[in-house]
This record gives structure tokens, C-alpha cells and sequence, in this order.
């Protein structure tokens, strides 16, 4: 069982960029720094992840949470009636918001949460800061709920794991959208619809396609305006490079010591950047190895021919 030192010391582990597993009421979650792009592609490193799904961002209460989204009235009533409790809203990003943007997969909404298990509060106020915490395990298995699950699920590549005891809810939270106005249902959790239509007074729509409301799906998360041309050797006229590793022609790079993990880290954020001041990008070859095969996953979707 978890006592007040391993609280302290889990908080360091975060503070050096590492990954602290931490049980919270529906399922554990594999926690990192929501605003180091580094640890954050750690947790999809470890997790074995093939994309770049958008995390959930854990905060200890609703006015953490406000200083990183834009709550419309409804959300905050949700907020205020379920939290800490198993229940996610994602709403736009502040415009000063600090959370990696690889954490939200480059789109400009974010997922908060205030989970209720003492254990996961613990955690995130002796942080002080948003952790982000997809489900503990690899990816494609069962979500864990204690943290002999974790162990036998993730093992070497966690830094600590926190034992809070079984989770009471045992699946992961509802997470519901409010990014066009009307509330959407995007994953149904332990938070049941009839209670939330219940606080909200109206019924809750349903997922729409669309990059917005399907994160995962197939189609594209982060579009640049400028065009964006892959497995590029060197830059054409007219194009900036991102280059990766040897594949170096002017000053941005994903990685220059072809470092998968660093590029992950980079990718959203570089791409942003870029983005702001060229019509077209060029970028390097990218191994398909570990992160890899998600760089490039994010990469071609953001190629791809816009709607
Ligand atoms: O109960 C839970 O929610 C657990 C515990 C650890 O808190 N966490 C969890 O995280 O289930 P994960 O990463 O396995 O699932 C996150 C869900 C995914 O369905 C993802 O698509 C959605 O939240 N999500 C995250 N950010 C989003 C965004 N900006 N827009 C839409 N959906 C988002
Ligand atoms: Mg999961």
C-alpha cells in the first residue's frame, strides 16, 4: 500500500520526466508530465502504442482544469456535480495552455479529469501540475485495475508503480465533448448517460466522424495549411525542412541524433512552428521502428489529401 513517501517520491519521478503508474477509481493509468513533450512520448513508447492517440490530462480539481481548457457553463456543471469522479471533458485548449501537444495529438482541444482515488489525488497534488494517463497497459490488452496487472502488463518499461488496491469502478471513465456546442458522447465509461443527461437536463448527442470526435479514426488529427511532402531526401525550392538524424538541411529537425523518442516529442510542436511560416514542408525519412511506425502513421494523415 501507497504511503506519504512514495507519494513524495512518485512526484519527483514526474518532475524528472519519468513514468509513475497510479491506480485512480476506474483503471490504473500510466502517468508522465502532461507538459514535457519528452515524458509524454515515453508513455506512448511504453505503452507500444501504433498511434499517437490524444491522453487524458489528470488535474486535482476544476479550477487547475479551467486554467488549461475552456469550460462552457455546461461543462463546468458536469464538473461540478461528478468530479473527482470517473468522467472526462474535452474542451478547447486556453490559449496559454502548457500541456504537450503531442499529449492531445496535435489538435486543439484537450481531455481533463479529476479522478477521485485518493491515492491519484495524492499524486497530482504533491506534482502540482496536469499528468497525463492512458490506461496502464500495452496497447491492445485489457485495461488494468490493480497493480499486479500493471507489473505484468508494462514491468521494466514503467519507473515506479503506485498500489492504491483494486479500482473500484474497473473501466475507464466517460468522456464526453463539448466542442460544437452540443454535448457529445465519445466513449461510454463509469459514468453512466443517465446520470449526465440527468445534471444537463438535455440528452447527449452522439459521436460524430470527423477529426474532432473520433480521434483514432482515420482520418487526419492535425492538418498543416502548408502543404507537407514525406520521405524527402533534401528540401525542393520553397520548402522548409524537417529533417531527422544525417537528413539535415537547415535548422529544424525532428531528431539530430535520430532519437525516436525525441522525435515523437518534437513532432506536434515542430510541425506547429514550421507551420506558421512556410506554405510548404518537406520531411526527412523516418525509420519505421518503435515511434517510428507512429511518426509516420500522424505524418502521412497529415499529408493526405484535405476534404
Ligand atoms: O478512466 C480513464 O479515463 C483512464 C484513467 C487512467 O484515467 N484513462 C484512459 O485513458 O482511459 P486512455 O488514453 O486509454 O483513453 C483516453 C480517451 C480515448 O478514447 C481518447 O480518444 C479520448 O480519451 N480523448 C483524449 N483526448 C481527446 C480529445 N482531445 N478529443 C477527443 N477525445 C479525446
Ligand atoms: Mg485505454
Amino acid at each position: 500500500m501507497t504511503r506519504d513517501d512514495d507519494i513524495a517520491h512518485a512526484a519527483e519521478v514526474l518532475r524528472q520526466g519519468g513514468l509513475v503508474a497510479f491506480p485512480t477509481e476506474t483503471v490504473y493509468g500510466l502517468g508522465a508530465d502532461a507538459c514535457s513533450d519528452v515524458a509524454v512520448a515515453k508513455v506512448f513508447a511504453a505503452k507500444g502504442r501504433p498511434q499517437f492517440n490524444p491522453l487524458i490530462a489528470h488535474v486535482s480539481d476544476l479550477a487547475a482544469a479551467e486554467a488549461l481548457g475552456q469550460f462552457p457553463p455546461a461543462a463546468r456543471k458536469l464538473a461540478e456535480a461528478f468530479w473527482p469522479g470517473p468522467l472526462t471533458i474535452v474542451v478547447e485548449r486556453t490559449p496559454t495552455c502548457p500541456v504537450s501537444r503531442l499529449a492531445s495529438a496535435g489538435l486543439s482541444s484537450l481531455a481533463l479529469r479529476v479522478p477521485s482515488h485518493p491515492v491519484a489525488l495524492a499524486l497530482l497534488k504533491a506534482f502540482g501540475g496536469p499528468v497525463v494517463a492512458p490506461s496502464a497497459n500495452a496497447s491492445g490488452r485489457i485495461s488494468p485495475t490493480t497493480a499486479a496487472h500493471v507489473r505484468a502488463s508494462l514491468g521494466t518499461g514503467v519507473d515506479m508503480i503506485l498500489d492504491g488496491g483494486p479500482s473500484r469502478v474497473g473501466v475507464e471513465s466517460t468522456v464526453i465533448s463539448f466542442l460544437d456546442g452540443t454535448p457529445r458522447l465519445l466513449r461510454p465509461g463509469g459514468l453512466s448517460r443517465d446520470k449526465i443527461e440527468a445534471c444537463l437536463g438535455q440528452p447527449l448527442s452522439a459521436a460524430t466522424a470527423g477529426p474532432l470526435h473520433a480521434p483514432g479514426q482515420l482520418e487526419s488529427h492535425y492538418a498543416p495549411r502548408a502543404s507537407l511532402r514525406l520521405n524527402a531526401d533534401a528540401p525542393k525550392p520553397g520548402e522548409i525542412y524537417l529533417g531527422f538524424g544525417g537528413h539535415a538541411h537547415g535548422p529544424h529537425t525532428l531528431s539530430a541524433r535520430a532519437d525516436l523518442i525525441e522525435a515523437a516529442a518534437n513532432l506536434f510542436s515542430k510541425l506547429h512552428e514550421i507551420d506558421a511560416g512556410a506554405s510548404a514542408i518537406a520531411v526527412a525519412p523516418i525509420p519505421e521502428t518503435g515511434l517510428g511506425e507512429a511518426i509516420n502513421d500522424r505524418l502521412r494523415r497529415a499529408a493526405a489529401p484535405r476534404g
